[in-house]
């Protein structure tokens, strides 16, 4: 199978590159930034092909060149870019997913698996839990253009035939991440910890919020493309995985890192916000669809996290 990584050298593209080509795929990396790092070690495994989703040619030259049987679009603005700029957020997840859609239809890809997120459900669910029922009405520009995205594969699915999924995240944690968010707490505190830097997390400690593991993500998103057709009904995914309190998060860390200096300074704007955004996810169809299990739970996910800055420094500085 050949197969397309849209975003393939970002956090978590450029990880689930890595499991493809451990696995003995040779996937085609597809970015608008060819940056090498992230795909340390892989170099001989994987082939750049640098592009912009946003420009029609480049996603249907590299489609054709390569005959692209899989695509996996993670390519994207994320949440604070794409609400700065709603316009070219617009171009590139809006009209770039488009393209993938449209390219995938003219030539033949069997299979399309796309990255959508929690923040599509907006800042007021009114249902404690949320799940793949659950009204998709975003608050942030970049929550409707992953729902405009949904609908259209859905729709490209229905007339077309093409095999649409996907998996909505939640906030995916990992070593190296310097995307700013307002979650991102999750991920400098381990970071910070572990360089034992002082660091002041901008919650209350009861706060909770759901976050994954970047191994995760991976592997679910690869998991549900992996599954036979006919057992995917729902068709996009969400999915939770941890529901940790911020002191939860701070205890677990001290587990690995004793000597962790982590203060509670909290900004009450932000916490609102995510008190909107987070609520507990009903992973049911995930595990029902296509067999979802969390692999990294919180003691995993700061064991694995720390071995990672130890072992490949370089790839996070
Ligand atoms: N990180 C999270 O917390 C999170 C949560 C929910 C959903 N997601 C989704 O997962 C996917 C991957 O996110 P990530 O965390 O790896 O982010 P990332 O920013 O590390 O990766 C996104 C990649 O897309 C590339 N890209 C941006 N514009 C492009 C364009 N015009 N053409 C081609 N490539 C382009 C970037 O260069 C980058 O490598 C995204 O679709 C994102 O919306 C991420």
């Amino acid at each position: 199978m050949n197969i397309l990584i849209t975003g393939g050298t970002g956090f978590i593209g450029a990880q689930v590159a890595r499991v493809l080509a451990e696995r003995g795929e040779r996937p085609i990396i597809f970015d608008i930034n060819d940056r090498k790092t992230p795909l340390k070690g892989l170099e001989s495994k994987v082939t750049i092909v640098r592009g912009d989703v946003s420009n029609y040619s480049h996603v249907f030259n590299v489609v054709k060149q390569h005959e692209i049987d899989i695509i996996y679009h993670l390519g994207s603005m994320l949440s604070v870019a794409s609400d700065a700029d709603p316009w070219s957020a617009f171009r590139v997840n809006a009209q770039g997913s488009f393209h993938i859609l449209e390219a995938a239809r003219i030539l033949g890809v069997k299979q399309v698996i796309f990255s959508s997120t929690l923040a599509t459900y907006g800042l007021d669910i009114r249902e404690e839990l949320i799940d793949d029922y659950t009204l998709q009405r975003p608050t942030l520009f970049y929550g409707c253009t992953k729902v405009f995205v949904e609908l259209m594969g859905r729709f490209y699915k229905r007339k077309f035939g093409l095999d649409f999924r996907g998996i909505r995240y939640p906030a995916i944690i990992g070593p190296g991440v310097k995307t700013p968010g307002i979650v991102q707490y999750y991920s400098w505190a381990i970071e910070q910890a572990f360089k034992e830097n002082p660091f002041k997390i901008w919650v209350t400690p009861e706060t909770r919020c759901a976050a994954m593991y970047y191994k995760d993500a991976a592997l679910s998103i690869i998991q549900c493309g992996e599954t036979p057709r006919s057992s995917i009904k729902m068709g996009v995914y969400v999915l939770g995985g941890m529901f940790l309190s911020a002191q939860e998060l701070v205890d677990n860390i001290k587990k690995f890192l004793p000597g962790a200096r982590l203060e509670f300074v909290p900004d009450m704007e932000k916490v609102e916000i995510i008190k909107g955004l987070s609520k507990p996810v009903d992973e049911r169809c995930a595990r029902e669809e296509f067999g979802w299990v969390n692999q990294y739970p919180i003691e995993r996910t700061i064991e694995d996290f720390v071995k990672e800055l130890k072992e490949n420094p370089e790839m996070y500085e």
